[in-house]
């Protein structure tokens, strides 16, 4: 192996870095990874051991998707008191709430969601308007419109970046409908407009997805106009992070999604301070689906109080911490998450092909203690010159490259929150790829796949899988 020892320690949080310090929010990045990169490399080989010829009977493991199936024991055991019966003439009319800016938001759905946010303490709901989606995907676009149409007369489409890694969905729905109000501008780390007033959006996603890094914006209130913010928090809930304050931002989004794991529902809900912003979502809403099912927001303000419940039912004296916020809905997940992290931890650490962001420990109110975060994905890094996801599917493994958000091919996203036997299945897997010895390092000998360059181009050895996957 050249003689280079791959640094793979990860970090066992056993006290380092403990730090509540709410103004620093200790993201930590793609940098922090434990690889350090030589950028004077100019050529790199690395050797793996192939999968056994065997592997491609073996089924595949598929870690692509963020689907939350992680929970559904946790619902399996405790899911009774979700129940709702709907009966035949109920839910008939597209209205819900004539008072509210969103006027198809049931009233019962946004009682629920203040008052989560108000037990768990990760948002500020007062003073704010709630708009409810079909998921929280959909609000984003709406965001979009309703911060890149209010401008008298839009000279040219704004453009909405995102730090890299970005959630590579951003992307997507930017560019799909080629919009004249937006466009994507990448990259918020390279983001430098020439006309330093022209408007921009920035997305900030905290903990990030993909690699649950805890973020702040990186150009907008930088710069002299300001850009305009969305944050993206699906994922601050203290099932994956510890909760350090409650935020405020302009424009919040949450997800059912993230929060319980009821992805099939299909609820998400917007916080936003402006009204005016707030009423140009909710018309976006109108224009493009007249609404949400009311079927769906029943069952999620059902859901969400049953969460709720359950926190206040065992909220010792002093409030919601320690033992009592462990046995809660979050504090049982969070030790699930933190259990497959355990365990990723320990598969990689006994291999010398891939390293993982180390997460320092941080208190969390909502749970009176100090704990690591436990991300929904992992981002796993390989070292220079090799396409993480391409030697995953040799394995077959399906992840999710680096290229998607934004970053390098070296780097790959594995979900964290899929079925518990899949995910056991795939440490197995990630635990048999190793780097070959040095003096088994011969390109061409019988069973080796070499990986020789810095473009991310794989090329294959005698053992003949890189060929299959690229
Ligand atoms: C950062 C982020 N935002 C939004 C979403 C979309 O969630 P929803 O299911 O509510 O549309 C996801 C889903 O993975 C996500 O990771």
């Amino acid at each position: 192996m050249g003689g280079k020892k791959l640094d793979n320690t990860s970090s066992n949080g056993n006290g380092t870095n403990a730090d509540n310090n709410n103004s620093n929010n200790g993201a930590v990045g793609a940098n922090s990874n434990n690889f350090n990169s030589n950028p004077n490399t100019t050529t790199l080989k690395i050797t793996v051991k192939p999968p056994p010829a065997t592997i491609h009977q073996s089924p595949v493991i598929n870690l692509d998707r963020g689907d939350p199936s992680v929970f559904e024991p946790y619902w399996k055991k405790n899911g009774g008191k979700c129940t709702i019966t709907i009966s035949g003439h109920e839910s008939l009319s597209y209205f819900s709430d004539p008072h509210s800016v969103c006027w198809y938001m049931e009233p019962e759905l946004q009682d629920a969601i203040r008052r989560v946010h108000l037990i768990v303490g990760n948002a500020r709901t007062e003073g704010y308007h709630v708009v409810v989606g079909t998921g929280s995907t959909i609000l984003f676009q709406a965001a979009l419109y309703a911060l890149s149409s209010s401008s008298a007369v839009v000279a040219q489409p704004m453009k909405v970046v995102c730090a890299a890694p970005y959630y590579s969905q951003y992307k997507e729905q930017v560019e799909l409908l080629q919009s004249r109000l937006y466009e994507w501008g990448g990259d918020a780390n390279t983001y430098d407009d020439e006309d330093k007033t022209a408007p921009f959006i920035e997305v900030v996603t905290s903990p990030n997805n993909p690699d649950g890094s805890l973020r702040e914006a990186t150009v907008a209130n930088k710069t002299e106009n300001g850009g305009k913010l969305i944050h993206d928090l699906a994922y601050y809930w203290p099932n994956y992070t510890p909760i350090t304050r409650p935020e405020d931002h302009d424009i919040m989004l949450f997800t059912l999604t993230k929060c319980t794991g009821h992805a099939g529902s299909r609820i998400g809900w917007a916080l936003v301070k402006d009204v005016a912003v707030a009423q140009k979502m909710t018309s976006f809403m109108q224009i493009t689906t007249i609404g949400v099912s009311k079927d769906s927001q029943l069952r999620a303000a059902r859901i969400l109080q049953v969460v709720a419940d359950d926190c206040e039912s065992k909220a010792g004296a002093f409030g919601y911490g320690g033992d009592d916020a462990d046995r809660t809905f979050f504090g049982e997940c969070r030790k699930v998450m933190a259990g497959r992290w355990e365990k990723l931890r320990e598969a990689v650490k006994g291999n010398d092909v891939f390293g993982l962001p180390k997460y320092p420990k941080r208190y969390c109110n909502f749970s009176g203690r100090y704990f690591q975060p436990a991300p929904a994905f992992g981002w796993l890094e390989c070292k220079e010159g090799y396409d993480a996801s391409a030697l995953m599917k040799a394995n077959n493994v399906l992840t999710r490259g680096g290229d998607t958000f934004g970053a390098s091919n070296r780097y790959t996203r594995i979900s964290m929150i899929g079925r518990e036997e899949e995910f056991d299945r795939f440490l197995e897997r990630i635990s048999g790829i190793h780097c070959v010895n040095e003096d088994e390092d011969k390109e061409g000998e019988e069973g080796l796949v070499v990986i020789h360059d810095n473009n991310g181009n794989a090329r294959r050895g005698n053992g003949n899988f890189l060929h299959e996957v690229k």
